[in-house]
């Protein structure tokens, strides 16, 4: 159908519907209590969520998903105007096959892997009746303490805004109607990554130039790819709570944007309104959410309860009542549900945790893992043939798949012992304790030791917020001890965030951080460990040196008297120095690289400028480099960030070759929100690096 045909379907069905079919098409119900088909049938429901997978408490392992959605989109199909339901859930980081988690799968800094991971994600969730899933997830998180820094894509907003767009488009590929693909839902919009205190659900107080240059960028990303909707979020933002703001949801969203899918509530945030004290009853939660730009209610039930009435009384207009019906109708006609409203139960064993999306898995897996510290490049595990594995994880099976994989299953997962020992040269002997004290005697007989540990799933992902980084309990001590009895020790973090590992990191010889990293997580491990692969991961986050020194990221503003200055009054702690432990964009691979000759196109930037450095493998062995591209602008009409990352690509060097690397800035790659609230650029200087992180590098300068 072309857009004008299918507008003018969706307005002869808007123009039959009576008010109550209406406000049914708003509403968003949970199954519990729905799965009497009567309610559908009546046509209080737009949406259905979480009636199909394993959080329903059914097995998520056959067909069963498919044939509850066909039983309820059936009921729905006897309704008057037999308009289908949506099903939505979240499927964040794949469905049976669990990839890593989005903060892991952003350290890969590989866009094309991620898409087909949604893809895979979106070809397994549609096989069991999902067809709208409640991802990605695009909030900035500068805080590592907010549980949910887990679900996104780290600290900066062009990473944030390439990935939305490479997660958008596996999701929904280029037409959301064909059977394999899901509709996604750009979420928390927006700021919701900024709770004060790292504390979920908690305020954030945002400047508008902070805002739309780090907090808007990845959703604006998201709607140019053509999301179908958008989730808003739960926070209080500069006083106004997400799922109100009139200015955020319609002015920008809509009217900048020109976003014309619809708005869903997070999970009861528009009954919300009422605590948050911006509404005194839930008559006036709806009314004030909807009139904001929300059109469906997630849960609460508040529209379904009070719009009729509140049309009915003059309360509210009922053209913001079909404006909200409308978006959500052309959606469902986008997403194909008018022509395919049924799934073919059968796709699921055949479409369902294949060959090829293992594969897909244990790349990924492979690439999102970050080398932090290689002493005396003990790794790649090479001349030791006796290794003790020791520590919580050894047995990981469900562990490795971290927060919001309800759909994964621990028995799809080969336990990490197995997994390196099935990697492993066939000389390499094994021994393996998950306790302290076995693990002390078997050190003893052993040339080096592997410790794997970190956070259990569970301490990451939603409301899961810490007051302190380190370690889980015990897990510090537990690496004293290990590195107590003189033998090498290479550490291996699984976690859903930066944790302090300030001791550890000058305790052991080795860090490999390996986030949680999916269902090929142990094979992926044992890749890197016994080096058939070499690690290529980066930092999309910062990580702090201790939590005192959160936030911390690496595109903060100077100062008037940066710590750079001499003199004792300059910004900076007693205790610690300013910088992070490890910053943005930080990861090392099994060889090393040097940067040489960077050379400027021409002195000024005309339109473009070309940027171009050589880079050299100087290491022993092949490997895969993360070239950086940062800018500073010197002096603007509002204070600029220290540096912004404007590009990145990836280079396969053999040992001792050399290659040039070139990236070309447009300027409009450098505007900003300036002083007076426009975007665009000033003249002046701007300094540019090519980096190997966000601390270092070759500079250049330029002028605009
Ligand atoms: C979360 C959302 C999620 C929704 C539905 C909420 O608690 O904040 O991210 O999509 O639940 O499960």
């Amino acid at each position: 159908m072309t857009n004008e045909s299918s507008e003018t379907f969706i307005n002869s069905l808007l123009g039959q519907m009576t008010i109550e079919e209406k406000v049914g098409q708003l509403n968003q119900a949970h199954p519990e209590g729905w799965q009497n088909t009567e309610m559908i049938r009546q046509g209080k429901a737009g949406s259905l969520l979480n009636a199909s997978g394993a959080l329903t408490g059914q097995s998520s392992s056959d067909s069963i998903g498919a044939e509850l959605t066909n039983t309820l989109q059936q009921a729905a199909l006897e309704t008057r105007l037999k308009i289908p339901l949506i099903f939505g859930r979240d499927v964040i980081h794949g469905y049976r096959t669990v990839f890593p988690i989005p903060l892991a799968q952003a350290a890969s800094f590989n866009l094309d892997l991620s898409c087909k991971a949604a893809s895979v994600a979106a070809q397994e969730a549609t096989a069991s009746g999902i067809k709208w899933t409640f991802a990605p997830m695009l909030d900035i998180a500068r805080d590592p303490r907010w549980g949910r820094v887990a679900e996104g894509n780290g600290e900066d907003p062009y990473l944030g805004a390439r990935m939305a767009r490479s997660l958008v488009l596996g999701y929904q590929g280029d037409d959301m109607a064909l059977p394999n693909k899901l509709v996604a839902c750009a979420k928390h919009y927006v700021g919701y990554g900024s709770a004060e205190g790292g504390r979920d659900y908690d305020n954030g107080e945002i400047s508008e130039p902070t805002l739309r240059d780090i907090y808007l960028p990845p959703f604006q990303s998201a709607i140019q790819a053509g999301v179908g909707t958008v989730m808003s979020a739960f926070l209080d933002l500069n006083g106004i709570p997400a799922t109100a703001n009139h200015h955020l949801l319609t002015d920008v969203l809509r009217g900048e944007w020109g976003f014309d899918g619809f708005v869903v509530s997070d999970w009861e945030s528009i009954a919300e309104l009422i605590p948050h004290g911006i509404a005194e009853n839930r008559n006036q939660a709806a009314s004030l959410a909807l009139h904001a730009g929300v059109d469906m209610d997630m849960v609460s039930q508040v529209y379904l309860d009070t719009l009729l009435d509140a049309v009915q009384a003059g309360k509210v207009p009922i053209q913001e009542i079909d404006e909200a019906v409308r978006r959500i109708l052309r959606i469902k006609q986008r997403a194909g549900l008018f022509d395919h409203p049924f799934t073919d139960p059968r796709r699921f064993s055949r479409e369902v945790l294949t060959a090829e999306s293992r594969q897909l898995a244990r790349q990924f897996a492979r690439e999102s893992m970050v080398l932090l510290k290689n002493k005396d490049n003990i790794l790649p595990l090479r001349n030791f043939r006796r290794l003790l594995v020791a520590g919580d994880f050894i047995n990981a099976r469900a562990e490795l798949f971290g927060t919001w994989s309800p759909d994964g299953r621990a028995e799809d997962v080969v336990p990490l012992d197995q997994g390196l020992k099935d990697i492993a040269p066939k000389d390499v002997e094994f021994w393996f304790a998950d306790n302290v004290d076995k693990a002390m005697e078997y050190a003893l007989q052993v040339d080096v030791v592997l410790v794997l540990l970190g956070e259990h799933p569970y301490r990451s992902g939603e409301n899961a917020n810490l007051s302190d980084l380190a370690l889980s309990p015990g897990q510090a001590e537990f690496i004293d001890r290990m590195v107590a009895i003189g033998k090498p020790v290479v550490l291996v973090v699984f976690a859903g965030r930066p944790l302090v590992i300030t001791r550890q990191l000058s305790q052991v010889d080795a860090v490999l951080y390996a986030w949680h990293p999916g269902i090929e997580g142990a094979a992926a491990l044992g890749e890197i460990i016994f080096g058939t692969h070499a690690p290529s991961g980066h930092l999309p986050i910062t990580f702090p040196r201790a939590t005192g020194q959160v936030p911390v990221y690496y595109n903060h503003k100077n100062s008037g008297r940066p710590v750079t200055m001499n003199g004792q009054f300059t910004s900076r702690y007693l205790d610690i120095p300013n910088t992070p432990l490890f910053p943005f964009g930080y990861g090392l691979s099994y060889t090393s690289f040097d940067y040489s000759n960077l050379e400027l196109s021409q002195p000024s930037i005309h339109g473009q400028i070309v940027v171009r450095a050589e880079i050299t493998n100087s290491g022993g062995v092949a490997g895969n480099e993360l070239v950086q591209l940062y800018v500073r602008d010197l002096v603007g009409s509002l204070t600029r960030p220290v540096r912004e990352l404007k590009g990145f690509q990836r280079l396969e060097l053999q040992p001792g070759e050399t290659r040039s690397v070139s990236f070309t800035l447009d300027e409009q790659m450098l505007s900003f929100t300036r002083a007076d609230g426009t975007r665009g650029t000033e003249p002046g200087r701007f300094q540019v690096w090519i980096a190997p992180n966000s601390a270092s590098g070759l500079s250049g300068e330029f002028n605009l």
